[in-house]
């Protein structure tokens, strides 16, 4: 997740996506985090994580702390 803001969905070298994020034209931000993490599979239809996050409140939290990551 480090550096994930601004960032093409599918990008990082070396990990193993599905096809659903490496064709997919999302570039995660506040908007596309939110609505990924509410309901991965609605957003993105075929990929591979499930874990939804349905409290706005947690996901809020959840952006806050990505923020604080280093950028890479
Ligand atoms: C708060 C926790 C989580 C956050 C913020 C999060 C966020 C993300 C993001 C942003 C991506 C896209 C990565 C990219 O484009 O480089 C991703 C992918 C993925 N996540 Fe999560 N995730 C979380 C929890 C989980 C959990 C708990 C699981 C599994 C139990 C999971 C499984 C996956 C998988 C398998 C992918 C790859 C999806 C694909 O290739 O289609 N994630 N996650």
């Amino acid at each position: 997740m480090n550096g994930v803001f601004g960032r093409k969905a599918g990008a990082v070298e070396g990990y193993r996506y599905s096809t659903a994020l490496l064709n997919s034209a999302v570039v995660w931000s506040d908007e596309t985090l939110d609505a990924f993490l509410s309901g991965p599979s609605k957003m993105l239809r075929g990929t591979r994580m499930t874990t939804s996050v349905l409290s706005e409140a947690d996901r809020a939290d959840i952006l806050a702390y990505l923020k604080t990551l280093p950028a890479r």
